[in-house]
């Protein structure tokens, strides 16, 4: 047996070569570039020009839903299938594969929530070069030119879309090892043995065998590789376009940058310790998804593969400067801009979504139908979460509960990181420090909050384990190539991956979560999927090994998709401890299309530095624009101490950020909120409470996104998408459409300029009330207390301002509704309110109000009449911005009844204030102004 010291060895040594490693940068030398990574490499070195592949336009199959076409690639003539559909809701999906591969190729289950409704296709034309499709009631087009193969799609007389028109498809096919200098010892017997490849290269041509194709090593790492090359790739063409954003997740600008001067963006889960900001390197999540962006138009790509994948991205007005735009403008240059994507991926095959917009909430609601909308969150999740790594024991956890309560500052969640478990096993409690967990929750529970515990998806080797010893004999457990458990070293040590893509294993992990399995577990306990890329310290780039096997299936097929799975487990797992009753609430670090239906996501270990807490705007707005509205970074910045200044900064963004923890490395000084002089406590609290004061209103975006697919936290040019302006804005937001927020993010900062769209709108400063027209570019003066933040006028916000110890000490309480009057002197406003915690709001079990002001008359009435709850919160206060000043103000009630109301007027500001007008929030009503 081994001792502790060889156990531990590679996890001490690890962390001390990361410790010892000093200044903050990653290591790049642990990463693959492109030309690195030999299918990258390979599909890159291939330039623009005449594609090798055509149309045989004579196989041709149109049915009503489908066209079926094969393509040829005149060099090695391999055939390949394309299958092209018109689905409901102005999608067109396009699906290439080898018409008969040696095997089949994996295609992504489990990610689309069903399969997508077809519309019909019809021919329109057809000749020896080509044909055209006419696609749904669009008036759009899809051209089909057989020589060489290209796909256009056209609405009217524009060009959307482009594939393949700079000849850049790629498609290794699968085939036999021909070479002998790397002899797989069973080739002989193989070839003797297995199917004729379809290719018939013998007289037609010897495919080059390039070093990579059949092994490829990384440092020490040597990926076999027994299916040899297997890349796909492709290239669209975007006339018209020169924003495109998406494909998170990077630590980069919202609007995505030209990758011709250096690699494309990486798309590949990993665990990047110390991750540079501004750059395309892969990080913890993958979402394949881009949208396209102009004043006329927004489309989306949505390039299904879970394979590692690079996106290069090219544009011909890159670099042009803003004088050399206008010059071309002025010279009648005719050059539209265009920008020019490519998708190169490691296996699999060619399935992709033309999302055609046309608008932006189009595109949101297409990737919907594709792939589900954001999990309703319980609303105690929006509240503000305490974690570090690590509370140390049971004594620490009451102390800082009792440290919020002292300090008069609101918090739902408390979060225990690894340390809590017993030696690195999850579903344990240390023995001596968390000896009582139920008492601990229960102390938590008597104080309507709530705890998240750690539960990371490798599994300690230990036959004392029951968990392992499940795993394991259930045959659960990831194989190495050679059909071995595979075992790889992190945090428990020597660790096993149970494989997650099997519906037996999440059925039986979701089965651990039980109350009466997890032992200590009570109904206010909630899970943290951390490490899921997956991370294996030692393994290549610090992830698992690609020939590693899911059944028939190696890693490098489904790599991107482990994290999904692991949160979808646990996620299942929550649901079904209360029996189908209560929301979970999941934390994930590891991401890719379709987690938006599983819960939160972070975006990993930043820093405590003033550039991180920068990028953590971009990076959530990104994810954001693909499904994935519950983002957050971890507020303070997780490696390194924040000055106060910082941290104060920090959480008066993050308290306008939609996933809202702070979490803090376990080398780091402690930094709870009161550890940093009183001044410092009162403007942390503050931002907190402020927080709190909007607990309605991002409920009721939280509900709209679970309804809708829109984000949350959007860039400006979703509200604004004609105005240019708001293009490439890294450093505001809105939360809905109402709330525009700036947040301080520069060290020292006397003032920040705002950008105010809109050319009929005016803006509302939360704060102060003040009134500011859009457009402009608004300079605010602040101090360490500002949190420049505007409503929009023309809006109705509720907010509950009497905050209290966590979210749910507030559910009774009531409202007031901020209500920002536009130009015309009209506002509107939504209302959402259920239990917050359970799945009763699909039995129609919520109240859903709307508001509207016009012509001086304000009412509550029914959106959604069918659906029914009550509720003991009332309208206590009504502020009505941009207001004059009425002479009466009568309240009528559903039953008929008037009342008069008592208000004051405040003329400096405009301000109008009704007290205590006294409706229930779930009741009808009308208030006329006179
Ligand atoms: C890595 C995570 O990103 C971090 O948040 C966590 O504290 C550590 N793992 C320890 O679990």
């Amino acid at each position: 047996m081994a001792t502790f010291t060889e156990r531990m060895g590679p996890v001490l040594l690890f962390w001390l070569g990361l410790c010892l490693s000093g200044t903050w940068a990653v290591d790049k030398g642990n990463f693959k570039t492109c030309d690195q990574s030999a299918f990258c490499k390979r599909q890159r070195a291939i330039t623009p020009g005449e594609s090798p592949y055509r149309a045989l336009l004579e196989t041709m199959e149109l049915t009503n839903t489908k066209l079926t076409l094969q393509l040829i690639n005149d060099n090695n003539k391999v055939r390949l299938l394309l299958e092209l559909y018109r689905l409901q809701g102005n999608i067109t999906r396009v699906k290439i594969n080898e018409l008969k591969p040696l095997k089949p190729r994996y295609e992504v289950p489990d990610v689309l929530i069903r399969e997508p409704p077809t519309e019909p296709l019809s021919l329109l034309s057809q000749d020896e070069n080509g044909v055209v499709l006419s696609l749904g009631a669009e008036s759009q087009r899809v051209i089909v030119s057989a020589r060489p193969f290209r796909l256009d799609i056209v609405e009217g007389r524009d060009v959307l879309m482009s594939l393949n028109s700079r000849g850049l498809l790629g498609f290794e096919h699968l085939r036999m090892r021909k070479d002998t200098s790397q002899a797989d010892p069973e080739a002989d017997n193989k070839e003797a043995t297995d199917p004729p490849s379809q290719v018939e290269t013998t007289k037609e041509e010897e495919e080059k065998v390039e070093d990579g194709m059949w092994e490829e090593t990384f440092k020490s790492h040597t990926d076999s590789k027994p299916n040899g090359p297997s890349a796909v790739s492709l290239d669209f063409s975007l006339p018209g376009v020169e924003h495109v954003y998406g494909i998170p997740e990077h630590a980069d600008t919202l609007k995505l940058k030209t990758t011709d001067s250096g690699d494309p963006y990486r798309l590949y889960n990993l665990d990047v310790f110390q991750y540079e900001l501004y750059n395309p390197m892969a990080l913890y999540g993958s979402v394949p998804v881009m949208l396209a962006h102009n004043a006329q138009r927004t489309t989306g790509i949505f390039w299904l593969n879970a394979a590692e994948t690079w996106v290069d991205i090219s544009s011909n007005t890159a670099g042009k400067t803003v004088f050399g735009k206008m010059l071309d403008y002025v010279q009648g240059s005719s050059e539209t801009p265009q920008t020019d994507v490519r998708w190169i991926s490691e296996s699999g095959i060619i399935d992709v979504f033309l999302m055609l917009g046309p608008t932006p909430r189009e595109v949101f609601s297409q990737y919907a139908s594709l792939t589900g909308t954001q999990a309703f969150p319980p609303l105690a999740s929006l509240g503000y979460h305490q974690c570090r790594w690590n509370y140390n024991d049971q004594e620490d956890v009451r102390a800082v509960d009792a440290g919020f309560d002292e300090h008069d500052i609101p918090y739902d969640f408390i979060w225990l990181d690894i340390e809590h478990t017993d030696g690195k096993r999850y579903f344990t409690w240390d023995p001596h420090k968390f000896a009582s967990p139920k008492e601990m929750l229960q102390g938590l529970m008597d104080k309507k909050r709530k705890m998240v515990a750690i539960v990371d998806p490798h599994i300690k080797v230990d036959t004392n384990y029951k968990i392992h010893n499940e795993i394991r004999s259930r045959g659960f457990y990831i194989k190495n190539k050679d059909g071995a458990d595979y075992e790889g070293w992190c945090w428990p040590g020597s660790a096993g991956y149970p494989d997650f893509t099997r519906p037996d294993m999440r059925a039986w992990w979701a089965g651990q979560f039980a109350y009466d399995q997890y032992e200590g577990s009570m109904e206010n306990l909630y899970t943290w999927n951390d490490m899921n890329e997956p991370s294996v310290f030692n393994g290549p780039e610090v992830t698992m090994h690609k020939d590693a096997l899911h059944g028939s299936w190696e890693h490098r097929d489904m790599h991107n998709l482990y994290g999904f799975y692991v949160q979808m487990a646990t996620a299942q797992g929550l649901i079904e401890r209360s029996g189908g009753v209560e929301r979970p609430f999941v934390l994930t670090r590891a991401v890719f299309a379709g987690s938006q239906r599983l819960g939160a996501v972070w975006t990993g270990d930043n820093a405590a530095e003033w550039d991180h807490l920068k990028i953590s705007i971009p990076m959530c707005l990104s994810l954001g624009l693909v499904g994935i509205s519950f983002c957050g970074a971890d507020v303070g910045g997780f490696f390194k101490s924040p000055s106060s200044e910082l941290l104060v900064r920090w959480y008066q963004t993050g308290a306008y950020q939609p996933f809202f923890r702070a979490h803090a490395h376990l080398d780091t000084p402690r930094r709870e909120p009161w550890l940093f002089g009183p001044e410092n406590t009162a403007l942390i609290r503050e931002a907190v409470r402020q927080r709190y004061t909007f607990l309605p209103y991002w409920y009721q975006l939280f509900y709209h996104a679970y309804q809708t697919g829109e984000p949350v936290m959007r860039p400006l040019w979703v509200e604004y998408p004609q105005d240019p302006a708001t293009f490439a804005l890294d450093d505001e937001f809105l939360l809905g459409r109402d709330l525009l927020v700036h947040p301080v993010t520069e060290e020292g900062a006397r003032g920040v300029t705002a950008y105010l769209p809109g050319k009929d709108e005016v803006w509302f400063d939360i704060h102060t009330f003040q009134k500011h027209n859009g457009v402009q570019n608004l300079y605010i003066p602040v101090t360490m207390s500002s949190i420049p933040v505007f409503q929009r006028g023309g809006s109705i916000i509720p907010r509950k301002l009497r905050v209290r110890r966590s979210s749910a000490c507030m559910e009774d309480d009531p409202y007031t509704l901020y209500v920002a009057l536009d130009n015309r002197r009209t506002a509107e406003g939504e209302l959402y309110i259920d239990d917050g915690h359970t799945f009763n709001f699909e039995k129609r079990e919520f109240i859903h109000r709307k508001f509207s002001f016009t012509n001086n008359v304000l009412s509550s009435v029914n959106l959604e009449p069918d659906a029914q709850f009550t509720t003991k919160s009332w309208v206590e206060r009504i502020i009505i911005l941009g207001a004059s000043k009425p002479s009466k103000i009568t309240l009528r009630t559903a039953d008929d009844q008037e009342n008069q109301l008592e208000f004051d007027f405040d003329a400096s500001m405009s301000v109008l204030t009704i007290r205590k007008p006294g409706m229930n929030a779930g009741a009808d009503w009308t208030m006329t102004l006179q």
